[in-house]
């Protein structure tokens, strides 16, 4: 088969926002404890900070994390994780049925990401078992400089400088019934309502973020947004959307499909932002933070410790080892974003280490790189700092169970800083093999190309302990420079990035 991809560099989306490529640390399994700290690792820091994590987390080029939860933070109480660490409590996580030791806490998590490369830190309250007070005395604790009860308890606890937080998630997956703590949308809209201005009271430069639906398919999805921006549209600046995609009964084509139902779910959830802005005669912005996104297989098995008295510290839970396809199908993801990046200005793919994750680790062992890892950290690298352009793509269908007919191709452009360009390309074809032809329909002179794709014959190829290598990024050898254009073969179920000057 064919597709043309045609770029016109007048036609932008929007700039690529840095916030698009964060990520998330939970504490769930091993993503804190024996992923991002471990005292004692041969690599492990005077903090405990897994050198060989941080090595890997700047090499994919996270942004701004999401922490501590996730489901764990409904039930959160965060002053346990602050002050010295003999003094804190050993807790139930009745999310994951583990124990928490609060070794690792708010301060922790701050020298971490200033260790990790500088990046943002994106802090959730609980709004499940709690409410707005807690919310307010951790930001007093987070952002106040000092001369306060709480700030200068931070400041006692070694942090003189606050830690200037700016986003903040106002609970998470409130629609959920699995949620501690679960509310009705309108309980919830109003809580929102109330802990935002409480909030913005404190600090004027938060930017918060509101709950929306935990997935597509939630019963409630549509009224659960329209509820809540209704209630609390005027004090948010993000509703989120968390996703998860998995093969269903063996059905490939549509799970290579699962690009197309991010799509859909970002352009709906959008709808019902400008319909409640209309209503309410609003100048204000809402973007979507899509918080929570990822491949994830056995999302719908309990894995969780069962027991009275069994409740263990960092149990292995959600470990997935993505094969080949799954990456695949993880890249067209991350096109869906930037494809949406006027409505999406943050994202977090769930999680960072272990648990669901592009970067594995054994306790006492290496860290390596998941097969989602690559497009993660090519997109990033090739795409930050540019601008999403309008390309018009032109290529053949396939017929899917789930979305019907669905294009081949995916595929999403960048301008980058320094003027080249940037394509990033899905082949969802389980047969062909793609010939891509990128023309510049403002006749710009390009001289040079390369290009990298994840594939591999074998679709449920990994990358595991013993075999960390197994699957990375090749050249592609068949890309080459023609009078109209660039011409590349994606191979059947495969992810390109081609970087075009
Ligand atoms: O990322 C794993 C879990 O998925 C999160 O804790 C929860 O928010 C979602 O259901």
């Amino acid at each position: 088969g064919t597709a043309t991809l045609t770029i016109d560099d007048h036609f932008t989306i929007a700039p690529v926002n840095d916030r698009l490529f964060g990520s998330f640390v939970e504490h769930l399994g091993r993503c804190v404890y024996t992923g991002i700290y471990e005292p004692g690792h041969p690599t492990a820091d005077e903090n405990g900070f897994r050198q060989d994590v941080i090595d890997l987390v700047k090499e994919l080029g996270a942004t701004a994390i999401r922490y501590p939860g996730g489901n764990f933070v409904s039930g959160y109480r965060w002053e346990d994780g602050v002050g010295p660490k003999e003094s804190r409590p050993r807790r139930l996580d009745l999310a994951w049925h583990s124990t928490e030791t609060n070794e690792f806490g708010l301060h922790e998590m701050a020298k971490w990401l200033e260790k990790a490369g500088g990046n943002e830190l994106m802090e959730a309250v609980n709004l499940g078992t709690r409410g707005t007070q807690e919310a307010l005395d951790l930001l007093e604790y987070a952002n106040v400089p000092g001369g306060t009860a709480l700030s200068d308890q931070r400041r006692a606890n070694g942090a003189e400088q606050p830690f200037n937080i700016r986003m903040w998630c106002l609970g998470n997956e409130m629609d959920g019934t699995w949620q501690l703590g679960h509310k009705e949308a309108d309980d919830y809209g109003k809580l929102v309502a109330m802990t935002a201005l409480g909030m913005r009271q404190l600090d004027p430069d938060v930017e918060l973020v509101a709950c929306g639906s935990s997935n597509h398919y939630m019963q409630s999805f549509g009224t659960w947004e329209e509820t809540v921006l209704q209630h609390a549209y005027e004090y948010i600046d993000f509703l989120s959307c968390h996703s998860y995609y998995h093969i269903d009964n063996g059905d490939m084509a549509s799970f290579l499909a699962s690009g197309e139902d991010m799509n859909s779910f970002i352009k709906e959830v959008g709808a019902m932002i400008d319909t409640v802005k209309a209503k309410l005669k609003s100048d204000h912005e809402v973007h979507i933070s899509f918080d929570e996104w990822n491949v994830w297989y056995s999302e719908k098995e309990d894995t969780n410790p069962h027991g009275i008295d069994n409740w263990p510290v960092a149990p292995r839970l959600l470990e997935e080892i993505y094969p080949v396809s799954g990456a695949v199908v993880f890249g067209d993801l991350l096109i869906a974003l930037l494809k949406n990046a006027d409505r999406v200005r943050s994202a977090s793919l769930a999680q960072l280490v272990n648990v669901i994750a592009p970067i594995m680790t054994e306790p006492s062992g290496p860290a390596w790189r998941q097969t989602t890892f690559y497009p993660f950290a090519e997109t990033a690298r090739l795409a930050k700092g540019g601008t999403v352009l309008d390309p018009i793509l032109q290529c053949d269908t396939y017929s899917t169970q789930r979305y019907g007919e669905v294009p081949l191709v995916d595929s999403v452009a960048i301008r980058r800083a320094d003027g080249s360009v940037a394509v990033f390309a899905v082949n969802r074809s389980q047969e062909q093999a793609i010939d891509l032809t990128v023309t510049s329909g403002a006749g710009t002179e390009w001289t040079s190309v390369s290009a990298q794709t994840l594939h591999d014959d074998d679709l449920e190829a990994r990358n595991t302990l013993d075999d960390q290598n197994r699957v990375t990024l090749h050249d592609n050898t068949t890309v080459a420079m023609a009078p109209d254009g660039v011409h590349v073969t994606l191979p059947p179920v495969s992810w390109t990035a081609l970087h075009i000057r």
